[in-house]
């Protein structure tokens, strides 16, 4: 569909071309090369980690970290339903069951007193997203972590740069995941990364990437045997898309300011809609990075609302509709689950197109057609 204005269009420019042309033009190395080890350099300085591991997806590299800290089955891992369905999916990808636990509605993250409620003799580990961009109320989910010995694993695949204070998210828990698919906050097409303070689980990530093979020299450019001691994957992120990652990276402090402009302005035009929207609202001293613009209506004209913005050629989305009632959760595996918050507030919120370089004609094109329906 050609809309006139697009969820998300990507941030870029000549450096970025540049990057990959020059580890294209090498002609060497276009899987695993030098990039590799700078971009993950930059990424656990700029979070402010020890370690960095990157991967060919968030999803690979949730997959990895949860075979990492040994998690499997006949153990529970507590996570969203109102969230993308791979973060649950990574808990069965190791055997685990995924155990939903309901979420609070300023932040649309995890509620640290049902994930209280949700907490057994099997539960192993606790993974809250940070929504959109907004930090979810990890410090409260840190402490029930701490107080009951569980792993905590912050799926920050939306909130690159988000924090509390100052203080970065993929900071608070044991680790952390990022993604970098193309509508997040810095993009190279595919690609995800874990960061850690855990020099173990750190070397653990690598051979999990990469068959499970002992690197200690360039499998591509070495003679040398290199042995193989467990069972490994190739969830590789290639030198080329790590160059990419790299020239995006320098850009993050800018991207970030034009999204929280952006937000801004939106939240202002339709701040007199007062009672009939409800637009983000972190609470003080969150910061957020509106990798998603969410805002909530009556669920009576959330649909209309969408199907008149789509005639106008502006694309809304639901972000997102509860993993627990999917076909594969509720009919395959059979989940029944009593999520209320999660179950209305997916019934009353629209994404609205985010992304730096949208223009203020724009943002009141969207205004001026969102009002229309609502008055
Ligand atoms: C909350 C959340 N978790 C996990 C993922 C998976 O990341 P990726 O698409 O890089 O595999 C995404 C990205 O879409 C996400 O939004």
């Amino acid at each position: 569909m050609n809309w006139k204005i697009p969820m998300f269009k990507i941030y870029w420019d000549d450096e970025d071309v540049r990057a990959v042309n020059k580890v294209v033009k090498s002609g060497m190395q276009w899987a695993e090369g030098l990039s590799i080890k700078e971009f993950e350099n930059k990424i656990s300085g700029y979070i402010g980690v020890k370690y960095c591991i990157v991967f060919n997806s968030g999803t690979s590299a949730m997959h990895a970290l949860l075979l990492a800290y040994g998690i499997g089955k006949g153990d529970e891992v507590i996570v969203p339903s109102f969230t993308f369905i791979s973060t649950a999916n990574a808990v069965l990808f190791v055997g685990a069951k995924p155990v939903f636990a309901d979420i609070e509605e300023e932040t649309f993250g995890l509620d640290p007193e049902d994930v209280k409620k949700k907490i057994t003799r099997k539960t192993k580990a606790i993974i809250p997203i940070h929504y959109g961009g907004c930090p979810c109320r990890i410090r409260e989910l840190k402490k029930i972590a701490q107080e009951h010995n569980l792993i905590l694993i912050e799926d920050a695949a939306e909130s690159f740069g988000a924090n509390i204070k100052g203080k970065k998210v993929g900071t608070f828990g044991d680790s952390a995941m990022i993604s970098f698919c193309q509508n997040k906050i810095i993009a190279t097409g595919e690609g995800g990364a874990i960061v850690t303070n855990s020099r173990q689980i750190c070397e653990k990530l690598k051979l999990i990437r990469s068959h499970g093979r002992l690197e200690t020299e360039d499998y591509f450019t070495t003679m040398k045997p290199l042995d193989y001691v467990s069972l490994g994957y190739n969830f590789r992120m290639p030198s080329v898309i790590a160059a990419l990652g790299i020239s995006q990276l320098e850009k993050v402090e800018n991207i970030i300011e034009m999204r929280r402009k952006n937000s801004e302005y939106l939240n202002t035009s339709l701040s007199q809609e007062t009672g009939r929207i409800m637009t983000p609202n972190p609470p003080d001293e969150y910061f957020h990075v509106y990798q998603l613009y969410t805002i909530k209506v009556n669920k009576k004209y959330r649909n209309k609302l969408m199907q008149h913005l789509a005639s106008k050629g502006i694309m809304t989305k639901v972000y997102f509709q509860p993993a627990h009632l999917s076909y594969f959760y509720k009919n395959k595996l059979k989940y029944k689950c009593r999520l209320p918050v999660t179950e209305k507030v997916s019934k009353e919120v629209i994404t609205l197109p985010m992304y730096p370089m949208l223009k203020s004609e724009e943002m009141d094109y969207m205004v001026k057609e969102i009002k229309k329906v609502l008055r």
